[in-house]
């Protein structure tokens, strides 16, 4: 029995009076029982900074603050003690406008923390408020960084003075010439503000009889038979309602299998292979095999640490390599672990592979390599939060974070034993995704609560758990070879990966598309022998994650250019311009791109890159060694030919326009890309931001929009838009030209109300990629990107830092600058991390975004110079395609070509710790010379297994395989 202690403490002003726990209550969570959700608790150890409060004068972490550490009568100041929507803080202001709030989640605490330093010193210089934020652990993971510090500057005028409200806040042109504007999200002001509610605030402002949720994840294991669940001790345990397995989901009707789409036509998948609690096996380290429901999260965890499973373990394959070798047993008894792939063949290869090899020999140079890229684990700060019940209209209803409102749906599918048709998802607000809530499995998982107990329920993941359970960007291994001829032109080239897409293969016939579309992307290469393999291992399951499968090909091909490069003693840049795509060129899927802004983007960068060189020349020093990094990188926008995307516009009875849509705001801007597109569909008709009110992403009352992945929601959405702006301005346009209000169309018994529904199958350009060859042209835009890096190297620790980054980049025309930019610098900040600290490979160690990598302030550059080059789309809604990807495809390329060009040290396996670094030095300096990794065995000889392909051709099925669905083609949908 617990035995609460009264204290009083001053908050935000005023004496309360508090009743804790004091074995287990921590500030935060104080804080958070009396109301004052701004406190949010992210990875709960410490490490992120979203709990920062001001504790008697001083910034503190609040989630891992006993309330016993807290002396009674302590002043504490929270974002609710600093400013209110009708009350601004210049902080909350400088946030809004600045482009400082993405997600959100991290804003409270940042605005705590900065509102802390501008007590001690209203004039820090940008260092000043750098060191801040890294001395007191705050940590953002999708800015990037640098709007915080140009937030905090802002508001510190403002406070001394200098600066009123007014000069610090933007303010939309008048002439309604918003496009490319940096308009502010329309759901900052709730979340710098501390007022937007998150998946936990959400779960703490349920109705008094909600019950929790617990998972039983036994960690015991990657692989494993299941003997024996036994559940009888939790069963006993005070407060719980139930405890259930696989055979519950079953007894209410469900499959408990989720969903599952392999439609490539080499894949040998024809079994889902994802269970929503494991049943026979247990396939990786963070599966669930039971959940324990009672009437308190404590009460829940209690029971599910009681429930005991008893296994038999089977052989573990944690990497592509060993999962491919001759003697590995399946993972999946349906499949052989080596599931799909997908060769691409160009020029000479076309008639014979074996013709590559010949061209690579007789070149005048190449070089090769092997390269391994690590599982990236995406360390959003929030993690795993869903409610689920039963609605008013019985509907089974999801509060919670994804990707995709409607796939999730799918791929819930029966696994629950509730008709499609009444599954229903809402978005909470919350702390960004880049690319793992597209499973749906946590959803899952508390459906399958809500459906045994019948109740409201909650579930929340620790930050361990979530790690452990949520998917990461598949690990890759690869060789290839690259030749050029006496001039530096590339003749050919050769490349292998290998994808390891961990114990579930969803998406993995997709993701292996990416690196023979990539690699080489944005060359001129005429003459490509390509293959992609993924296999499944014991580790955690490959997802989505911004730019999805095209780091892995630049991490080859990239470097590779690199290597010519100096082989051919032709500086990297030149050479990259020697070899850039041009009008006429044609990619590695032989098509040609959509547009050719490579020679304006690289006229852009030369100046910068002649500096940096200068630069790094000139302040090199044997302790401290400067490099200069270049890479090229892009990616395509939408999903492809069966892409497509409905929206809904609305005249409503105060002549506002309501927009209906499922743009799922994960940070990227969902909110204020819908109003973009929208104003600019219906400029004709001189509506203005403050007329058009956003209704998004709850299944119940929005049409499909699609995903937000891919950098498809702008393209998609836009195109949608404009569809049903014209139907709309064409039913309300009155003959004179002038618009009819809502009362004139309803007089006239005129419909207010129009959907809209893009489809990419509209497009007859789009070709899937021809599963023998590779040949095909499957999206409709690509977005590209060229980034260099300036690296500093400390010759005595190895320690690599990043000065400065600049990135030219082209996506079009822009719809909003701040969230273009805003989605440039987070996709840096990332690749930086990826090159240099981020790893999910070690699950006792990789637990929490620290110890996983995560890059704080003083990790990324505050000096970020994004240059933007605007080709317009012809396809694309009013000029623009989408954004987002590109910016993390090849940044961490950039660093890893700086660091060999700063001391010589080339990394061929990610992430490039100090001590890797380190250990290159130390042979350098022992005379020798640091070789790749020996060439990976990906289950078979390259050329044996195109010879294979080739000798084995599988029928090709275009986009007519979506149509099939139910004959023998639609045996691999699940
Ligand atoms: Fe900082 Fe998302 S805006 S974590």
């Amino acid at each position: 029995m617990i035995k609460p202690r009264k204290m009083w403490l001053n908050i935000n002003g005023a004496d309360r009076m508090l009743i804790c726990d004091p074995e287990k209550d921590s500030l935060a969570q104080v804080l958070r029982r009396i109301g004052l959700t701004s406190v949010k608790i992210g990875c709960d150890t410490g490490v992120c900074g979203s709990c920062s409060v001001i504790l008697n004068g001083k910034v503190i972490r609040s989630c891992n603050r006993k309330i016993t550490r807290v002396k009674e009568y302590s002043r504490v100041i929270t974002l609710e003690g600093i400013g209110t929507p009708e009350n601004l803080h210049p902080l909350q202001v400088a946030w809004m406008n600045r482009g400082a709030v993405q997600c959100g989640f991290c804003a409270p605490g940042f605005i705590v923390s900065a509102y802390a330093l501008l007590l001690e010193n209203d004039n820090p210089t940008r260092q000043e408020v750098r060191d801040w934020f890294q001395k007191h652990k705050n940590v953002c993971r999708c800015t990037g960084y640098k709007q915080l510090v140009d937030a905090v500057m802002d508001a510190a005028r403002v406070v001394r003075g200098e600066a009123s409200m007014e000069d610090i806040t933007y303010t939309p042109p008048k002439n309604n010439e918003c496009y490319g504007k940096p308009l502010v999200r329309p759901a900052a002001l709730a979340k710098v503000t501390g007022l937007a509610d998150y998946g936990e605030d959400m779960a703490l402002k349920m109705p008094p009889e909600t019950l929790h949720v617990a998972v039983v994840q036994p960690r015991v294991a990657h692989h494993a038979k299941i003997l024996k669940i036994d559940t009888k001790e939790a069963l006993q345990m005070p407060g719980v309602v139930k405890v259930i397995t696989h055979e519950d989901i079953k007894a209410k009707g469900g499959t408990n299998q989720m969903a599952e789409a392999n439609l490539h036509e080499r894949s040998t998948v024809t079994l889902p292979s994802r269970k929503i609690l494991s049943d026979e096996k247990i396939f990786r380290y963070g599966d669930v095999v039971a959940l324990a429901i009672a009437h308190t999260p404590a009460q829940a965890r209690a029971a599910a640490a009681k429930v005991t499973v008893d296994i038999e373990p089977l052989p573990e394959y944690l990497n592509f390599l060993d999962a491919v070798m001759p003697d590995a047993i399946r993972v999946h008894d349906d499949t052989p672990n080596l599931y799909c792939c997908q060769p691409v063949l160009k020029g000479a290869a076309l008639e014979d592979a074996e013709k590559i090899p010949e061209i690579l020999d007789n070149s005048a140079c190449s070089v090769e390599g092997s390269f391994h890229s690590s599982r990236e684990p995406h360390l959003s700060i929030e993690g795993c939060t869903v409610q689920a019940y039963f609605d008013e209209d019985d509907y089974l209803t999801f509060q919670c974070k994804s990707q995709g409102l409607y796939t999730s749906i799918s791929r819930i599918g029966s696994s629950l034993g509730v008709a499609r048709d009444k599954l229903r998802i809402v978005d909470n607000f919350n702390g960004a995704s880049f690319g793992w809530s597209t499973n749906a499995g946590d959803l899952c998982l508390a459906g399958a609560a809500a459906v045994a107990v019948k109740s409201p329920v909650a579930l929340s993941l620790s930050y361990e758990e979530h790690q452990h359970f949520s998917g990461k960007r598949c690990p890759s291994y690869s060789n290839g070879r690259v030749a050029c001829d006496e001039k530096g032109k590339i003749t050919a080239a050769e490349f292998d990966f290998g994808l390891d897409h961990g114990a579930y293969s969803w998406g993995g016939d997709h993701v292996m598309e990416k690196p023979v579309r990539f690699a080489f992307f944005p060359y001129n290469v005429p003459h490509v022998a390509g293959l992609c393999r993924v296999a499944n291992t014991n580790h955690t399951f490959g997802t989505a994650y911004r730019s999805y499968g095209s780091p892995q090909a630049y991490t080859l091909s990239e470097a590779l250019m690199d290597m010519l490069a100096e082989k051919m003693g032709i500086d990297p840049f030149e050479f990259r311009w020697i070899n850039i795509a041009r009008p006429g060129d044609t990619n590695i899927n032989s098509h040609g791109f959509k547009e050719y802004p490579m020679e304006a983007m690289m006229e852009k960068m030369r100046p910068h890159y002649d500096r940096a060189v200068t630069d790094a020349k000139a302040a090199d020093t044997p302790e401290k060694r400067r490099g200069v990094g270049l890479a090229w990188g892009g990616f395509n926008v939408t999903e492809g030919g069966t892409d497509q995307c409905t929206v809904t516009l609305e005249l409503d009875d105060k002549d506002r326009i309501v927009k209906y849509d499922t743009w799922q705001d994960l940070g990227q801007g969902g909110d204020v890309g819908s109003l973009m597109v929208t104003l600019e569909a219906l400029k004709p008709m001189g509506v203005t931001p403050d007329r058009i009110r956003l209704c998004q992403n709850d299944t119940k009352i929005c049409p499909d929009s699609g995903m937000s992945a891919a950098s498809r929601s702008h393209y998609m959405n836009g195109l949608a838009t404009r569809m049903a702006a014209e139907k709309l301005m064409e039913a309300m346009q009155k003959p004179d030209g002038t618009y009819r209000t809502y009362m004139e169309m309803k007089a006239e018994n005129i419909e207010t109300r129009f959907e809209a529904t893009y489809t990419c199958m509209a497009d007859p350009t789009i070709t899937r990629l021809d599963p023998n060859t590779g040949i095909g042209d499957p999206t409709p835009a690509f977005t590209y990107v060229l980034n260099m890096a300036e690296v500093e190297v400390d010759a005595a620790t190895g320690k690599t830092t990043v000065l400065r980054f600049v990135c030219v980049y082209d996506v079009g025309k822009i719809g909003n600058i701040a969230a273009v930019s805003g989605q440039a610098y987070g996709g840096i900040s990332h690749s930086i991390g990826f090159a240099l600290s981020e790893d999910y490979s070690d699950v006792k160690k990789h637990t929490n975004i620290a110890s996983s990598g995560v890059p704080y302030i003083k990790d990324i550059p505050d000096d970020i110079l994004l240059i933007p080059c605007e080709t317009p789309r012809k396809s694309g809604p009013f000029g623009s395609s989408g954004a987002s990807e590109a910016f993390q495809s090849s940044g961490h390329v950039a660093v890893i070509n700086a660091i060999y060009n700063a001391c010589g040290v080339r990394i061929f396996d990610l992430p490039a710790r100090h001590e890797k670094v380190k250990a290159g030095l130390d042979s350098l300096a022992a005379g020798n010379t640091i070789a790749p990794p020996r060439k990976y065995f990906l289950g078979s000889d390259l050329y044996e297994e195109l010879e294979t392909i080739k000798a084995n051709p599988v029928k090709f099925r275009g986009h007519d395989m979506f149509n099939s669905l139910g004959d023998e083609d639609g045996a691999r949908f699940f």
